[in-house]
């Protein structure tokens, strides 16, 4: 079995030995596996976020409050196949012993799914290391079956010798890949990948764009973001996803298959496909569609008319025409809103229940969207909702959903 393209999330702490934990970072990279990276605020005095952004090609996580990040001590723990803590200090190994859970670090152990493996390589000076406190720690988490490296003997960056420093980087990675080969689902995914990875799901995103004459468009403002991380959670956790998108939306790094569209029609007829010949279990509906297509001229409109009328036609609401093309398929819509009129907000939420037949409805509003607030309502049925905030509780939110309706959790 190939250990390549696994996820490995990374945790790094205060010591010196940060420097050592970069080259392990590189050779996981090399190697094909996805790695993320989390550090405590510690680490940061020891090398800083550029040097891991460099190596893995995203900032490492620092923070469990920051805003759009607050469920990732739960969605990390959740994409990880395997996690290691290099170098792990004294500190966060008693820390972790002894149950606390004060920042992401520590949360992400107590929300560790132990079906997978959880690596600790030490590195502190020696007398740390052997210290009563820490040596009950490793007993007791070793106990958890969580897999404690060996330390390496010789001179430590205090100057003294003995036991604690950091294990070599290639032993390091050669414990990484044991662990790896040993998971015993076969596919190498997480226990919940291989319940999930029949599960087939289209997302939707960006926005149509529609043709005034052969140089000029009308569009909206959909960027596609909310959507690409959606299509990636679901992904990542192991679900067959197809990502149709508009071309200019920010792009998918795992589904695994990609279409574009540019105009309203396209993207009707791209549906229209797509569901015919595939059978979805979900369908996430949330690309933002032009409701009226322009009576498009040819060549270039003159540019020096004082005043110009374009004729807007009104297209049809494509989330209505879902179910009917594939009645089997739960869909998930989106409605954006741009009013605080709550009986506005209600009936628009009815009628995608009631005329779409939308089994979950994902609701925000205009003015939070300005304001960097991602807030969202999610509504059940048409009458309850609960709210939530940040990208990754709306994707960890429709990821349960999928599990539960498919009774998988
Ligand atoms: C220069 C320097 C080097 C350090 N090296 C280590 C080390 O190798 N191992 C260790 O356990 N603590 C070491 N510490 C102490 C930790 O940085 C300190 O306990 C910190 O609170 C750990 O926080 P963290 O576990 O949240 O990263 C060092 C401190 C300094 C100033």
């Amino acid at each position: 079995m190939s250990n390549a393209n696994k996820n490995i999330l990374i945790i790094l702490t205060g010591s010196i030995a940060c420097y050592k934990a970069c080259s392990v970072i590189s050779k996981l990279k090399q190697q094909g596996h996805h790695v993320k990276v989390v550090m405590s605020p510690s680490s940061l005095e020891f090398i800083g976020k550029s040097t891991i952004e460099g190596l893995t090609g995203e900032a490492p996580i620092t923070d469990m409050y920051a805003s759009g990040n607050v469920m990732d001590h739960i969605n990390l723990a959740r994409w990880a196949h395997l996690i290691l803590v290099a170098p792990a200090t004294a500190n966060y190994i008693n820390k972790i012993a002894y149950g606390l859970g004060d920042d992401l670090l520590t949360t992400l152990f107590l929300a560790h799914d132990f079906e997978k493996p959880f690596l600790i390589a030490p590195a502190m000076n020696t007398k740390m290391y052997m210290h009563p406190t820490t040596q009950a720690s490793i007993a007791k988490l070793k106990q958890m079956k969580v897999e404690i490296l060996e330390t390496a003997s010789g001179v430590l960056a205090c100057g003294e010798i003995g036991s604690g420093r950091l294990l070599e980087p290639e032993l390091i990675i050669e414990e990484v890949e044991k662990q790896l080969g040993s998971l015993t689902y076969s596919s190498g995914k997480s226990p919940e990948s291989v319940k999930s990875n029949s599960i087939k799901v289209l997302v939707t995103s960006g926005g149509t764009s529609e043709p005034i004459d052969d140089i000029r468009s009308i569009t909206n403002k959909s960027s596609g973001k909310t959507a690409a991380l959606i299509a990636d959670s679901l992904a990542e956790s192991g679900m067959t996803v197809t990502y149709l998108h508009s071309k200019t939306a920010v792009k998918s790094n795992n589904a695994a298959a990609d279409l574009s569209f540019e105009t309203f029609k396209d993207l009707q007829t791209a549906l229209q496909g797509e569901l015919k010949n595939n059978s979805y279990d979900y369908v996430v509906h949330a690309a933002a569609v032009s409701d009226y297509t322009v009576e498009t001229q040819t060549g270039k409109i003159n540019s020096d008319l004082p005043e110009l009328q374009l004729t807007l036609k009104r297209n049809p609401k494509l989330i209505n025409e879902i179910k009917k093309l594939s009645p089997q398929s739960k869909l998930i819509g989106f409605k954006l809103t741009s009013t605080q009129d709550e009986s506005l907000i209600a009936k628009k939420v009815r009628s995608l229940f009631e005329v779409a037949n939308c089994d979950l409805v994902i609701q925000n509003d205009w003015q939070n969207i300005k304001n960097n607030n991602y807030t969202y309502r999610i509504y059940g049925n048409a009458s309850d909702f609960s709210e939530i905030e940040g990208l990754q509780a709306l994707c960890g939110t429709i990821f349960k959903h999928i599990m539960k309706t498919k009774g998988l959790v």
